[in-house]
């Protein structure tokens, strides 16, 4: 992948650059007139970073195996717009909720190249997945497995809803506890002890076809022995025609280390997937952050700039748009959009009442002022899909910039919005 990143962390969107005066354009565009007339806070998306990224993954994948699908786990970034490009770029979609299901058919997704997640499925959500032909219910748990039973026998169409069974393999990556998901004692998935009799019981389904195993470690992984580790450890669970090998490849949230190449990733798990369980299987794989992190740029308004022990530099958003940093202590770093560089250790502050609403503790800035217009970049992923309303603050709009042009696809929540669900 090309990318033109004069001064600029790897942090920034493809293509992103600082003009001859030091200003941010991005996909084209000049951020602080991006701020002007979208106003702030606004997540700004650079659709051919979204493009390039989805045709990394697929190119990879294509190096190494003919039989193989890249979903997007649609949960990091749930937008129709991100939808559409991505499914324009014939990527397959994971979708964890009804609600996530409803955005992915609007996207455009092939229902049969939809596949249902999620721990607590709700029978009302099984039957809307039936209802839109979804190609792959992933099995959780022995409760799940009774619900779909009945939900795919008390309704047409009766034939059999093809299913993965998800593993949690006791493989630990180095990550935040919040977004570990591979070890023993997980919220998700069947336990290594459990699975032998949980896939018995669903071969005995007439309505059910077990088609493979799933399994998902965790997120922002940079190291890819415990992806290898993983699947070594569903090896002794059978012989299975495909294998979901689950997402959580790192990206650069700052300048700091950098993250593995999608194409090293890839062949990390296809040749183990090769090596472990032998070949010909059918392998998929379900990226999120490392789709559309880096796509993404968030811009604020500097509303004060205060001293006291720190620097604290307010920002007219915050933990209603980015709750990263403040849910795991996830590190951003910030610069103003029209003067890069350093010069002010500051602490970038949201407006929300709370002690703990700091977007980047540790920001360095070219002597911010009231009115400097703010860029955090890689806010793609868990971002707008973890936005709310705390203290009534309306959720951001989504732009999308290319080519010089920019378009709101996601439009800023208004006052009359928070009010708009009152009976
Ligand atoms: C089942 C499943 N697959 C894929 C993902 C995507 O992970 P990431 O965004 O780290 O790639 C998640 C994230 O929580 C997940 O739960």
């Amino acid at each position: 992948m090309a990318a033109t990143r004069t001064q600029l962390s790897q942090a920034y969107p493809l293509g992103s650059r600082l003009d001859a005066d030091g200003r941010l354009q991005l996909g084209g565009c000049d951020a602080v007139e991006l701020a002007r007339e979208f106003g702030t806070p606004a997540y700004i998306v650079v659709e051919e970073d979204l493009r390039e990224r989805a045709r990394a993954f697929v190119d990879a994948f294509r190096a190494r195996t003919s039989d193989f699908d890249v979903l997007f786990a649609s949960k990091a970034f749930p937008c129709t717009a991100v939808l559409r490009v991505l499914a324009e770029e014939g990527i397959a979609c994971d979708v964890a909720s009804g609600g996530e299901l409803a955005l992915a058919l609007r996207g455009g997704f092939d229902p049969e190249r939809i596949y249902l997640h999620g721990n607590a499925k709700s029978e009302d959500e099984l039957r809307l997945a039936r209802a839109s032909g979804v190609g792959h219910v992933v099995l959780d748990n022995a409760d799940e497995i009774e619900r779909l039973e009945a939900v795919v026998t008390s309704s047409p169409p009766t034939t059999p809803q093809r299913v993965l069974l998800r593993v949690t393999p006791d493989v630990r990556g180095e990550t935040h506890a919040a977004i570990s998901t591979g070890q023993a004692d997980s919220k998700f998935g069947f336990s290594m002890a459990g699975a032998p009799a949980a896939i018995e019981r669903v071969r005995g389904s007439a309505a059910l076809e077990l088609v493979g195993l799933h399994l998902h470690i965790g997120s922002q992984i940079f190291e890819l022995d415990p992806f290898r580790r993983a699947i070594e450890a569903i090896a002794p669970l059978g012989d299975f025609g495909v294998v979901n090998l689950g997402g959580g490849l790192g990206v650069a949230y700052t300048a700091g280390p950098e993250p593995p190449r999608i194409a090293d990733y890839v062949a990390a798990k296809v040749d183990t997937v090769e090596r472990v369980l032998g070949s010909g299987k059918r392998i998929l794989d379900e990226p999120g952050r490392a789709l559309v992190a880096n796509s993404t740029v968030t811009l604020y308004t500097v509303q004060s700039v205060k001293r006291n022990v720190s620097t604290w530099v307010a920002v007219d958003g915050g933990m209603s748009d980015n709750l990263r940093p403040m849910l795991y202590g996830s590190v951003y770093e910030a610069q103003i959009a029209d003067r890069f560089g350093g010069g002010t250790p500051a602490r970038l502050a949201g407006k929300h009442c709370e002690s703990g609403d700091v977007i980047v503790c540790e920001a360095e800035l070219a002597d911010p002022r009231v009115g400097d217009v703010i860029v955090t970049p890689a806010t793609g992923a868990y971002g707008h899909a973890m936005a709310n309303n705390y203290n009534g603050v309306p959720r951001p709009p989504v732009v999308f910039v290319h080519d010089g042009d920019a378009r709101v696809v996601v439009r800023r929540e208004t006052y009359e919005d928070l009010f708009a669900r009152d009976a």
